[in-house]
C-alpha cells in the first residue's frame, strides 16, 4: 500500500463543534473576569463616555444596578474607580471614609458583597491635583517612601469599608509590603492584596484618564516600567511575591504577553492581566466602522489572555462576556 498523506494529522483535532469544544485547552469563565467601573462624586446622572463607547462614570445608584447587573451575570469581582470633585497635593479625599472611593466600595459590598469580590483602585492619582500616582517632595519628584505612608492610611480607609481585595497600581518601591504590615498591625489580616506588579508606562491608559478626569501634566515614567523591558517584568512581581501578594498582575495585557506568560510562569499565586482602556477603545472603535467582528475579536482578545497564563482578567466587556458565556 503506499502512503497517501500525512500520518500525522492535527485536523482530526477540529473537526467538528464538538470536538473543537471538548479539545479546547482554555475558555473563559465569567467568574475569572473582573469588571472595572467608575464613580463619580456629585454625578446626578451616569455620563457616558465618549473614549470607551458602553462605558459610564456612574453615580451611586447607577453603580449599584451595574453591580447587581454584573454579579447576575456571574462575574467574578468588581473593580471600583473614584472620580473626586475636589483634589489636593497629598490626595486627601483618598484617605477620608467620606471621600468618594470608599463611600462607592461601602454600597459595592452592601449591594453584591456576599457574591462577588469587590475590589478598590489603591493609588492616589485620582485624588491628587498634579495626577501623580503618589505624593511629591520639594522638588516636584514622586516621594516614594512618603507615599508608602498615603497608601497605608488608605489601605485601612479602604479596609474599613469592608472591600475584600485592595488593588495596589501606583508603582511605588514597597508598596505590597508597606500595606500588607499595615492591614495586619490593624487586625485586618483577612484584606486580600492585589499587586499591579508589571505596570507599564503605557499610551494604552489613555480613555481612562478621560475616565477619571486625570490632571496629569508630564508622564509616569519615574515609576510606571519602561515598555522596552521583560526582564524587570519578572523581577517586579518577584518582589509583590516575596513581600505577600495574594494576586500578581501584568497591565496592560495585549502588549505585554510575554511579561504575562513570563509571570505565569513562576507565580506561586494567581496571575491576572488588565485589558486596559485603549484595547477596549481600539476594539469597540474598529468594530464600529465593521472592520472586526466586535464579539469575536472581544472573546479572542480575552482567551489570547487566558493562554497566557492570566487566571483573572479584568475587562470593562466583563458583564457583556459573561452573558455570552453563560
Ligand atoms: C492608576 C491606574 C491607571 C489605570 C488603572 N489604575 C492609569 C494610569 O496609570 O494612568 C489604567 C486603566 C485603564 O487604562 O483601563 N490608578
Amino acid at each position: 500500500m503506499t502512503p497517501t498523506g500525512p500520518t500525522d494529522r492535527p485536523r482530526r483535532a477540529r473537526t467538528t463543534p464538538p470536538m473543537r469544544r471538548l479539545l479546547a485547552e482554555h475558555r473563559t469563565d465569567p467568574a475569572d473576569l473582573v469588571l472595572p467601573m467608575f464613580l463619580r462624586e456629585g454625578a446626578e446622572a451616569p455620563a457616558p463616555l465618549a473614549s470607551m463607547p458602553g462605558v459610564a462614570q456612574h453615580t451611586l445608584d447607577s453603580l449599584r444596578r451595574a453591580a447587581v447587573e454584573a454579579a447576575e451575570a456571574g462575574v467574578g469581582g468588581l473593580m471600583l474607580f473614584g472620580v473626586p470633585r475636589v483634589r489636593d497635593a497629598v490626595g486627601s479625599g483618598a484617605t477620608d471614609p467620606d471621600g468618594i472611593l470608599n463611600v462607592g466600595l461601602r454600597a459595592l459590598v452592601e449591594e453584591v458583597g456576599d457574591t462577588v469580590v469587590v475590589m478598590s483602585d489603591l493609588c492616589l492619582d485620582e485624588f491628587t491635583d498634579h495626577g501623580h500616582c503618589g505624593v511629591l517632595d520639594d522638588r516636584g519628584a514622586v516621594d516614594n517612601d512618603a507615599t508608602l505612608e498615603r497608601y497605608q492610611d488608605m489601605a485601612l480607609a479602604q479596609a474599613e469599608t469592608g472591600a475584600h481585595m485592595l488593588g495596589l497600581s501606583g508603582m511605588m518601591d514597597g508598596q505590597v509590603m508597606a500595606v500588607r504590615e499595615a492591614l495586619d498591625a490593624s487586625g485586618h489580616t483577612q484584606t486580600s492584596v492585589l499587586a499591579y506588579s508589571a505596570k507599564y508606562a503605557s499610551a494604552f491608559f489613555g480613555p481612562f484618564r478621560d475616565a477619571v478626569e486625570s490632571q496629569l501634566e508630564g508622564d509616569r515614567r519615574t515609576y510606571q516600567m519602561d515598555p522596552a523591558n521583560r526582564r524587570e517584568g519578572l523581577r517586579e512581581a518577584t518582589l509583590d511575591l516575596v513581600e505577600g501578594a495574594d494576586v500578581v498582575m501584568v497591565k496592560p495585557a495585549m502588549s505585554y504577553l510575554d511579561v504575562l506568560s513570563d509571570v505565569a510562569a513562576i507565580s506561586s499565586v494567581p496571575v491576572a492581566a488588565y485589558q486596559v482602556s485603549g484595547e477596549y477603545a481600539m476594539i469597540e472603535a474598529a468594530a464600529a466602522q465593521g472592520w472586526i467582528d466586535r464579539r469575536a475579536a472581544i472573546e479572542e482578545s480575552v482567551l489570547g489572555l487566558r493562554r497566557a497564563g492570566a487566571d483573572v482578567v479584568l475587562t470593562y466587556w466583563a458583564t457583556e462576556l459573561a452573558g455570552w458565556l453563560r
